[in-house]
Formats: C-alpha cells, sequence, structure tokens
C-alpha cells in the first residue's frame, strides 16, 4: 500500500505551514508547488522540512516544485495559491485577483488530478471555491473550502479563555459564509456536554462571536504583513486527515448545496461528514427562525461575491 500523495498548491505562509503539519501527522507524502517565478523557494522550503523529520520522527517525502508534473495524480490537493489579505484590504478586495488564479489553478488539477479531493483556502472562499468546482467539472463531493474549521476553532479557542476550561471540553458550530455574516449555532455549542447558554450569557456570548466574525481581521491587525497562517494550515491538514483516513468527522467545510438549507447551487459553511470520498454528506439541521434569517443573509452575502466575480471574469 503506498502513502497518500498530498499536493498544497501555494508555499507561501499557509502552505507551507499546511505541509508542516501534514508532514508532522504522517499523513502522507508532500508536494509542496508555487509558481516560476518562486524559482527554488518551494524545493528550499521542502527540503528544509525534510530535514526536520528525524528530529520530528516522521517519515515522509516532501518534494518543492514548480511544475504540475511532480503533482500528478495526487489523492488530496490543498490550494493556497493567491494573495494574502493586507491590513486595511477587505477579503473581497483579493477578489479579481485570486479569481484569475483559481481559474489558471483549477484548469492544471483538472488535467494533471483527475480523482483528487480539492480544499480551496484562498480567499474571498467562498467564491474560490465555487470557481474552483466551476473550472474543475469534478464531482461537487470532490470540492470543498476550508473555512469552518478555522471559525469554529478561533470560537472554541475563545470560548475556553472565557470560561478557563480546556479547548478540548468545547464542542461549537458556526455556519454560513467565510466573513462578517458567519452564524453561530448555540444549539450546537456545549461546554463537556452542557449548552454553552448555560454558562455565558446571551450579551457576552455575542461579544465572543463577533470576536470570531473578526478573526481574520484581528491577526491582520496585528501581523502587520500578512494574514493568519498556523490555525488557517492545522485546519486544513484536519481535512486532509479526514480524507486520507477516512475519518468521517464531522466538521464545518464549504460545500455545495443543492436543495440543501434551500440554497440553489452555492458553496456555503455547512455540516458535513467528510471521509476518503471528500463530502460524503450534507448535514441538515432544524435551525430557529433566527438562525435562518441569519443563515439565508450570509447565503445572500456569497451568492453577490460569486455574482462580482463572476462579472469580474468576463470583463
Ligand atoms: P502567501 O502570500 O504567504 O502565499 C501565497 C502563495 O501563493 C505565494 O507563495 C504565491 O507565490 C503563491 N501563488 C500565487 N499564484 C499562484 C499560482 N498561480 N500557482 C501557485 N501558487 C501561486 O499567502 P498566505 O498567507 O499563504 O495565504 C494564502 C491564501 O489563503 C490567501 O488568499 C489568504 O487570504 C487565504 N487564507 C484563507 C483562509 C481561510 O480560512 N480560508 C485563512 C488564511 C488565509
Ligand atoms: C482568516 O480568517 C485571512 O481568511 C483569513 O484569517
Amino acid at each position: 500500500m503506498r502513502r497518500a500523495k498530498i499536493t498544497v498548491i501555494g508555499a507561501g505562509n499557509v502552505g507551507a505551514t499546511c505541509a508542516h503539519w501534514c508532514a508532522a501527522a504522517e499523513l502522507g507524502d508532500i508536494v509542496l508547488l508555487d509558481i516560476p517565478q518562486t524559482e527554488d523557494m518551494p524545493a528550499g522550503k521542502a527540503l528544509d522540512l525534510m530535514q526536520s523529520s528525524p528530529i520530528m520522527g516522521f517519515d515522509s517525502k516532501i518534494v518543492g516544485t514548480t511544475s504540475y508534473d511532480d503533482a500528478a495524480d495526487s489523492d488530496v490537493i490543498v490550494v493556497t495559491a493567491g494573495i494574502p489579505r493586507k491590513p486595511g484590504m477587505s477579503r473581497d478586495d483579493l477578489l479579481s485577483t485570486n479569481a484569475r488564479i483559481i481559474t489558471s489553478v483549477g484548469e492544471e488539477i483538472k488535467k494533471s488530478s483527475p480523482n483528487a479531493v480539492v480544499i480551496v483556502v484562498s480567499n474571498p472562499l467562498d467564491a474560490m471555491v465555487q470557481q474552483m468546482w466551476k473550472v474543475t467539472g469534478f464531482d461537487r463531493a470532490k470540492v470543498c473550502g476550508q473555512a469552518g474549521v478555522l471559525d469554529t476553532a478561533r470560537y472554541r479557542t475563545f470560548l475556553a479563555m472565557e470560561l478557563g476550561v480546556s479547548v478540548e471540553d468545547i464542542s461549537a458550530l458556526l455556519m454560513g459564509g467565510h466573513g462578517d455574516t458567519m452564524v453561530p449555532i448555540p444549539s450546537c455549542t456545549s461546554v463537556g456536554g452542557i449548552p454553552v447558554t448555560q454558562l455565558i450569557d446571551p450579551a457576552r456570548l455575542e461579544e465572543i462571536v463577533e470576536r470570531t466574525r473578526k478573526g481574520g481581521a484581528e491577526i491582520v491587525s496585528l501581523l502587520k504583513t500578512g494574514s493568519a497562517y498556523y490555525a488557517p494550515a492545522a485546519a486544513c491538514a484536519q481535512m486532509v486527515e479526514a480524507v486520507v483516513k477516512d475519518k468521517k468527522r464531522c466538521i464545518p467545510v464549504a460545500a455545495l448545496c443543492e436543495s440543501e438549507y434551500g440554497v440553489g447551487g452555492y458553496y456555503v459553511g455547512v455540516p458535513v461528514i467528510m471521509g476518503s470520498g471528500g463530502v460524503e454528506k450534507v448535514i441538515e439541521l432544524k435551525l430557529t427562525d433566527a438562525e435562518t434569517a441569519d443563515f439565508q443573509k450570509s447565503v445572500d452575502a456569497v451568492k453577490s461575491l460569486v455574482a462580482s466575480m463572476d462579472e469580474l471574469l468576463a470583463g
């Protein structure tokens, strides 16, 4: 039996750190790919990472490259190619540049790895994953986006800080787009099995949700020269693990919803079961009227983002 082949496209902060987490967890052999203009940079990062393996104790072949030949027949592909958000820049400002990058990357993936599960990370996430699905023409189960695992991890971190408990005991769910309209689901948020609403009053919980919604911007304003990467990369590695180990994880993922939640053919953050087939099932929850209204607002924001992207690409 061979190891899984994991390709990470974009060897920048999120991509290289994702390769690091995947290698350290022995999820498979890794190809780190970037554009030819980066010359030997991906090879340098890959070799450096491989030289950490005797110390950290993992067996994984890590190759850095600028050629899709090295990425051929990957089992999982994580797409981080693009430009990150700079201070003062919204996620939507990235739309035009990254949509063109995703289009070219998607065309290469379609040719070289027709059976891969593709996990898109590049922002604005909900539009980029829609574009990737359109360009590759892959089954909807095989193309998904990473945002919900990160947003939920931020929420769980803040809840653990608030209550002084282990992050391991916090289970939570956020739905909707990766942006200011993400929707918390308090009925699916618990601390050691205790509903969060019994431990934190509604006003304080809303403040924590608001910090989560602005979680990406908070890191940008601290870093000043780029956006978050440790937690985003860890979130990608968790999704890769779900696929290569067929874990059947129940996690929030940007998945193409057709009849589900009445979305009608758009990618949006929903709870799914993720395994070797990619997004194997979208779980449909019963939402309250308020949650349904907030989710609809989030879906509307995603639809308008996709419409702007389509206009820019057509122009
Ligand atoms: P970065 O600038 O450190 O790395 C991006 C890399 O992509 C660069 O090395 C660049 O050369 C490469 N690249 C550009 N065009 C390419 C192409 N056509 N093919 C292959 N590689 C290409 O940026 P960083 O911090 O790694 O962020 C990457 C993307 O991920 C950004 O769009 C960022 O906004 C997004 N992001 C999304 C998150 C999420 O939760 N969905 C979380 C964090 C970042
Ligand atoms: C984040 O949430 C930039 O989307 C990225 O950190």
